[in-house]
């Protein structure tokens, strides 16, 4: 295989190319296709914690709550319908990433954006105007088929479209709008969770505003060089290059594309090779798995999910509750700026072990909080405000670590290390992975926070020390290296060298 690109003193090899503003506007429009996911984690909660919502759709759900006087707080919020509502979407963008994979590499990283936007808007739209429960469900399966799609392909465009100098800033582009689809969220549940009888709709057919971005955003996009390669297109990719980049002299990237794309042509089954240790996948695979399930791993959900819940629950009423969690969702925006900012200056294993440190810390904290005036049955007495303002300021703590760390890593890592055969393969892996443990922890908390009660955060603090290992022993350094060339990577790794050097 031809090597070709300028070679600089350490093996790695440097492609000209700047920062331009049109890459910049291009990776902020697609970046927004993480507003649909963010603005469904920030919104779904709220809503299902409703009056009026229940009333219409979850009548015994409500009856059971007016009615249960429930002194043990750790088992006070369980209702396996809710949850399973909520849920459902997850196992339907499992489903549809697994598809979006297919139709990235066929037909480009574009058309699996706007599928996604269309999907979501349908499901939107069915949710808003929803009067009866089928539409609920059959809305909530197209919401998740939509986020199927484009989480598949947005973090994979973000990484080929960005100069590899500044891919991780560009990439947590994608965690940026989730978060603040998150924030927007929690806001709008506020407000309209005011306005008696129909505020719901209102929330839910919110969705549309950010599918109508993505599916606007995904038109006046263009698909990126190494999509255009993979399917043919090299004249238009060399130009579309030389605008990206800034610069005439594109000859390297180009022909590194090329030979990654001739590689790529040879697979015929980009999954079945995926489970082949000749084609040097393995690390991949393992990373495709770990990461997202790792991510979820860290306990993050149970607060963007449940934090209204869980504040009214150390002594909140429930509009402080709702400000609290609008408190952490600021943090949470914050932070992965933090994350933008350093990803490319002090790389991703430095972020991923500080802010392991960091939740493990808060994590332990929080536990012993609430362990020290719940105790073991579950009933506080009458809880001074100190205390629970000093609960959430340890999960600000918390979530600003996850901000920083596997929250834009969790996507940004996995969309940055597979070679171009495997990539749209093992990146819906990676969806589907992320998707399943979300769905598990959305659907047991509740559960396991009665059984377990405060040690279900040890129970999440325990993980944050396994994947810190991880990352310690397991995962390489992949700050400045181009995509197509991460394969060095492996092959100076003191472990993985031994599969993918064989
Ligand atoms: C995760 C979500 C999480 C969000 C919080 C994302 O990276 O995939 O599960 O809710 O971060 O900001």
């Amino acid at each position: 295989m031809p090597s070709v690109g300028i070679v600089v003193g350490d093996g790695k090899k440097e492609y000209p190319g700047k920062l331009t503003l049109y890459v910049t506007v291009t990776c902020i429009v697609a970046a927004m296709g993480g507003l649909i996911f963010g603005y469904d984690i920030g919104i779904s909660g709220g809503v299902t914690t409703m009056d009026s919502f229940q009333q219409k759709f979850f009548p015994s759900v409500y009856e059971k709550q007016k009615k249960d006087h429930v002194s043990n707080q750790y088992c006070r919020f369980d209702s396996v319908s809710l949850t399973l509502f909520t849920s459902s979407l997850y196992l339907a963008a499992l489903c549809s990433s697994i598809v979006a994979s297919y139709v990235t590499r066929k037909f480009g990283r574009k058309i699996s954006m706007l599928l996604g936007g269309v999907l979501f808007c349908t499901g939107a739209l069915l949710n808003g105007f929803a009067t009866a429960v089928w539409m609920l469900i059959v809305g909530r399966l197209l919401l998740g088929f939509g986020i199927g799609f484009t989480n598949q392909s947005v973090p994979l465009y973000l990484s080929e479209m960005a100069p590899y100098k500044f891919r991780g800033a560009l990439n947590i582009g994608f965690q940026l709008s989730i978060t603040i689809g998150i924030l927007i969220a929690n806001v709008l549940n506020f407000f309209f969770s005011k306005i008696s009888g129909w505020g719901w709709r209102l929330s839910l057919g919110g969705a549309v505003v950010p599918a109508l971005i993505i599916t606007v955003g995904s038109l006046i996009l263009p698909d990126t060089p190494n999509s255009m390669i993979e399917r043919g297109q090299f004249k238009l990719a060399e130009t579309k290059l030389r605008k990206i980049r800034g610069v005439d002299d594109v000859d390297d990237e180009i022909n590194d594309l090329i030979v990654a794309s001739e590689a790529s042509k040879l697979v015929e089954h980009p999954w079945r090779n995926l489970l082949q240790r000749k084609y040097s996948n393995r690390p991949h695979l393992t990373m495709a798995i770990l990461i997202p399930a790792f991510q979820q791993l860290t306990g993050i959900n149970v607060i963007m999910f449940y934090a209204p819940v869980l504040f009214q629950t150390i002594g909140f009423g429930s509009d402080a509750a709702l400000i609290s969690a609008v408190v952490t969702g600021l943090v949470n925006v914050g932070a992965t700026v933090v994350s933008i900012y350093g990803v490319d200056k002090w790389g991703r294993r430095f972020l991923f072990l500080e802010g392991g440190f960091q939740m493990l810390i808060s994590q332990v904290a929080v536990a012993a909080a609430i362990g020290a005036k719940f105790g073991v049955d579950g009933n506080p007495g009458v809880l001074p405000k100190l205390y629970a303002i000093v609960v959430v300021l340890f999960i600000c703590i918390y979530v600003a670590a996850f901000a920083w760390s596997w929250g834009p890593l969790g996507w940004l890592v996995p969309s940055e290390i597979f070679p171009l055969e495997i990539r749209s393969a093992a990146q819906s892996i990676t969806v589907s992975m992320n998707m399943i443990f979300t769905f598990l922890i959305a659907q047991v908390f509740l559960m396991m926070l009665c059984h377990l009660k405060f040690g279900l955060f040890i129970f999440f603090a325990f993980f944050v020390v396994v994947m810190s290992m991880f990352v310690y022993f397991f995962l390489p350094e992949t700050r400045g290296v181009p995509i197509e060339e991460m394969k060095q990577v492996w092959r100076s790794h003191w472990y993985w060298s031994k599969f993918v050097n064989a």
